[in-house]
């Protein structure tokens, strides 16, 4: 083949792939299998490498990242990025109803419903359909350049379709959904790495990562939700994002245009219940004047838009009995009393324990053993209990006294002034401190030794390890007679440990967990 008609065979097939990546992650409508569209990948992958001349950093190759480190960028938003205006009740939307009608005077207006997706905020600019920048919220007047790690986020087109605009903002939100967090938790506490508490952290954790190449195995996904640039003719919200369609973008799907706040209110009792059953999750209704017309009449506060407000859903709650509680000693000697409770059903999941975090918590409730207490899932993995049931508390029920002594060694617990936190100050001798230590030492972040939780506990037992120095005294023999050991569990191991000296000091010193360090 000559040199044009490689660039040709280039172009045609990153057109192909572009669109492939649209009716997938953006119409949820594949044309093409799996293994075809690996195989197209495959033939780009390999011209591009052959010809890097014809290579463009707007190649669907580019999507899996790199490992170059980044220091984010600032960049100043065209427009700055406002929040909305909160309510949690009825009466608060026909308030806000009310005010839309003074101003507008007697012009009709209609309503534009989304849902409000509870991930990260993001802008994105295109300039002649490339994307040329992603940057995060920040303060909502500049936010940190991740254009590299969003570059990664498949429903994100890096370039668009025909009939776009030459400039245009897109604004939206960057998320996980449930099953992607799920395993990439379940892979964290695997490598002993900490786990996210919601889908919303770990979403915006994973865009702050230094390698792209990490971002790209998260499994983020992403929906956009407004419109900008002065090029439009389109009045209204909800064509616009239609529109935005059309150009590739993934906009949101579950959007109504309504009449009237009762309309908004029948729309906002559906998805309360209906939400449960979608892959993300929402934490409310995003309402929206729905003409640009009679958005600008009614323009901005100092903080958001008077002609946008958005309905918050109350996190579920349920009331089951307090029957003890049991307190963890942490790495750092923290100590978190958590509850058992007779086991209740919550947003589908069977809760069993709950997070007390403090006693402070402990005070501000009266928490007496028996207690029915109210448990709330706000988006976090463990519930934790936000009230009590005072009419239903048993006569001589016992009241909960925050421990005086560890549990776990009996040293005589110290409280910091100014802390919510009991800590235990055995640094050295109190075993789910050492082990704590050990698994941060050994965590990926760390010094990425392959050995699990339980490995260690098991060494711990043995006396194979009493401190993180111990690890480098490991001898074959003294691993290998220990139960569920095979010689080859060993070898991996000691090679693991034996590669461990060769991580960079940065990683020596996170390794050694330093308090404030
Ligand atoms: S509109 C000027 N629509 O909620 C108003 N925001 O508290 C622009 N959000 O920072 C925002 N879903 O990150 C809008 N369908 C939706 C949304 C949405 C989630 C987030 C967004 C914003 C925050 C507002």
């Amino acid at each position: 083949m000559d040199l044009e008609s490689i660039k040709e065979k280039i172009a045609h097939l990153t057109k192909q792939l572009d669109n492939c990546n649209y009716e997938y992650y953006v119409l949820s409508q594949p044309s093409i299998s799996d293994f075809e569209y690996d195989a197209l990948m495959r033939e780009l992958i390999d011209l591009e490498k052959k010809y890097p001349q014809f290579k463009t950093e707007h190649s669907p190759t580019q999507r899996v990242g790199s490992d170059i480190n980044q220091n984010f960028k600032q960049v100043k938003h065209q427009y700055p990025m406002l929040s909305l205006g909160n309510t949690y009740s009825f009466e608060d939307l026909d308030d806000f109803d009310e005010r839309i009608k003074k101003i507008l005077l007697d012009e009709p207006y209609q309503y534009c419903c989304e849902l409000k997706y509870d991930g990260t905020s993001i802008s994105l600019v295109y300039e002649n359909g490339l994307l040329i920048r992603a940057a995060t919220r920040g303060d909502g007047v500049q936010g940190d350049d991740v254009t590299e790690n969003v570059k990664t986020i498949r429903s994100i087109p890096l370039r668009l379709q025909a009939n776009y605009p030459s400039r245009l903002e897109m604004r939206g939100e960057i998320l996980l959904p449930h099953k992607a967090f799920r395993v990439m938790n379940k892979e964290r506490e695997e490598r002993g790495e900490p786990l996210f508490a919601n889908p919303r952290n770990a979403a915006s954790g994973s865009l702050k990562l230094q390698h792209s190449k990490e971002v790209a195995k998260r499994a983020l996904d992403s929906y956009l939700y407004y419109v900008l640039s002065p090029e439009i003719n389109l009045d209204s919200h909800y064509q616009r994002i239609k529109q935005a369609k059309q150009w590739g973008l993934k906009t949101t799907d579950n959007i109504s245009l309504v009449q009237d706040i009762t309309a908004v209110k029948e729309f906002i009792s559906y998805w309360d219940k209906e939400r449960h059953n979608l892959p993300y999750d929402i934490d409310g209704i995003v309402i929206k004047i729905n003409s640009l017309r009679q958005q600008e009449k009614l323009g901005f506060t100092a903080k958001s838009p008077r002609w946008a407000i958005s309905y918050k859903f109350k996190a579920e709650q349920v009331l089951t009995k307090l029957l003890s509680v049991d307190y963890q000693v942490g790495r750092t000697g923290a100590i978190t009393p958590v509850a058992n409770l007779e086991p209740v059903s919550l947003a589908g999941t069977i809760v069993k324990r709950a997070s007390i975090h403090n006693a402070d918590q402990i005070a501000l409730h009266d928490l007496h053993i028996n207690d029915f207490v109210y448990v709330e899932k706000g988006g976090e993995i463990i519930p934790k209990i936000v009230g009590v049931e005072k009419k239903q508390r048993q006569q001589n029920a016992k009241k909960i006294i925050f421990l005086e002594h560890c549990p776990e060694c009996g040293t005589k617990l110290h409280r910091i002034d100014g802390e919510a936190k009991h800590y235990c100050p055995n640094k050295n001798n109190c075993p789910p401190q050492i082990k704590g230590k050990m698994e941060h030492f050994v965590s990926r972040k760390a010094m990425n030794i392959e050995c699990g939780a339980a490995t260690i506990d098991l060494f711990f037992q043995a006396g194979l390890l009493k401190n993180i120095a111990d690890f480098y005294d490991l001898k074959k023999a003294q691993i290998y007679r220990l139960e569920r050991f095979g010689e080859k569990s060993a070898d991996n191991l000691l090679k693991s440990i034996e590669q461990s000296k060769k991580a960079p000091f940065s990683k020596v010193l996170f390794a050694l967990g330093i308090p404030e360090v």
